[in-house]
């Protein structure tokens, strides 16, 4: 079989790697999926103004984030369960990002341990000849803030210690949205998988409930939805590592998580997972990056399928995006081989882009690349 061409591609044939829970569980947004498919059309609605006769011979994908250097501006998204798509589940994931030199932001609910993600990601960097990769530790750590606050601390102890350099605070899900297949499926984990970094700890798991996805009632049941923005300053004082708010969709938000402490924003609908209806974000990225302007970084999730979608999101002033099912789909058809495929078509795809419209670097993109219609 010839390996796929494109993201697209690889999600046409995930299916076949995936059983239906975990099939719907990764595809579903929530309610009537508008905002799901808001993500992809409204990226269409930019146009490029490229400019031609510009020396594009020697390009440069990439650029710093939080000061770590990375390979290009492609991150990858905090995602829970991801054993649901391959038995080495978020190793794998790590050691692609690892491999390219890019963030993997590992989920709070994932199913491989934190320590041993960032144990597989230390191994990975280590090249065959013992060489550094190009980013050291290249793990951020995505954190949902349990009622339990004591466990809440200890996960952040934990992903510290572990090495991480980041705390990626998902600020979008006071409780989770209805996602209705999940409901209809009465999502839950299948029995031998775990919520690794919480079961240790305190016995938590994904529970079975009639005629509900397992994970909407977990929600309902263990994290905070009295979350403001003042535990942001208590989360700041648990921890020296730098905290990324994730989940943002106005200015006026993203504004307060900078003045709250935040070194970096990330654009973000949950991937249409939480607020059906709510703003695609590639239309409330302008806004938020006019507000947050030199204070902060922001970053945007959301429906990146193409090299050229990451150009746009970059020209409208993102300073990288994060992937998310793409990523998912990679995994279930080729473990991190998959994974990491999934990365290089999407590095290569803005490496042409880039080429097509004058810039040789990242540095070179900018607004005027780019035009609503
Ligand atoms: C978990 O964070 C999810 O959105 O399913």
């Amino acid at each position: 079989m010839t390996p796929p061409i494109n993201l697209f591609e690889y999600e046409s044939i995930a299916p076949q790697h995936l059983s239906q829970m975990a099939l719907d569980y990764y595809t579903s947004g929530a309610g009537d999926e508008v905002t799901l498919r808001d993500n992809r059309t409204a990226l269409e609605h930019f146009k490029f103004l490229p400019r031609m006769l510009v020396d594009v011979s020697g390009r440069d994908l990439s650029t710093q984030i939080l000061g770590q250097s990375l390979s290009m501006p492609i991150l990858i998204a905090p995602m829970a369960f991801q054993c649901l798509a391959h038995p080495e589940g978020e190793v794998a994931t790590a050691k692609a990002a690892a491999q390219l030199g890019t963030v993997m932001v590992l989920s709070t609910m994932s199913t491989k341990s934190l320590e041993e993600v960032a144990l597989a990601s230390k191994h990975c960097q280590q090249g065959s000849k013992g060489e550094k990769s190009l980013v050291p530790n290249p793990l951020w750590f995505q954190l949902y803030v349990h009622r339990d606050r004591n466990l809440t601390r200890t996960l952040v102890e934990r992903a510290e210690a572990a090495g991480f350099t980041a705390l990626c605070l998902t600020v979008d899900a006071p409780v989770l949205g209805r996602r209705e297949r999940d409901s209809r499926n009465q999502f839950t984990l299948p029995p031998g998988m775990e919520l690794a970094n919480l079961v240790t700890m305190a016995d938590l798991e994904i529970p079975k409930t009639a005629g509900e996805s397992g994970l909407f009632t977990y929600f309902a049941q263990q994290l905070d939805p009295g979350l403001t923005w003042k535990d942001l300053e208590w989360l700041q004082s648990l921890t020296t590592l730098p905290v990324v708010v994730k989940g943002i969709l106005r200015g006026d938000d993203a504004l307060r998580a900078v003045e709250y402490g935040a070194k970096a924003v990330i654009v973000s609908n949950h991937g249409g997972r939480q607020l059906d209806g709510a703003i695609a974000t590639i239309e409330a990225l302008p806004e938020i990056v006019a507000a947050v302007g030199e204070k902060a970084e922001v970053l945007v999730d959301g429906g990146i399928r193409r090299g050229s979608d990451v150009l746009k999101a970059l020209a409208l002033g993102a300073k990288a995006v994060l992937v998310g099912r793409p990523i998912l789909w990679g995994l279930a058809v080729g473990g991190s081989a998959g994974a990491q495929h999934v990365l290089e078509l999407l590095r290569d795809e803005l490496d042409v882009a880039m080429a097509l419209s004058g810039c040789a670097t990242i540095e070179n993109i900018d607004a005027s690349l780019v035009i609503k219609l």
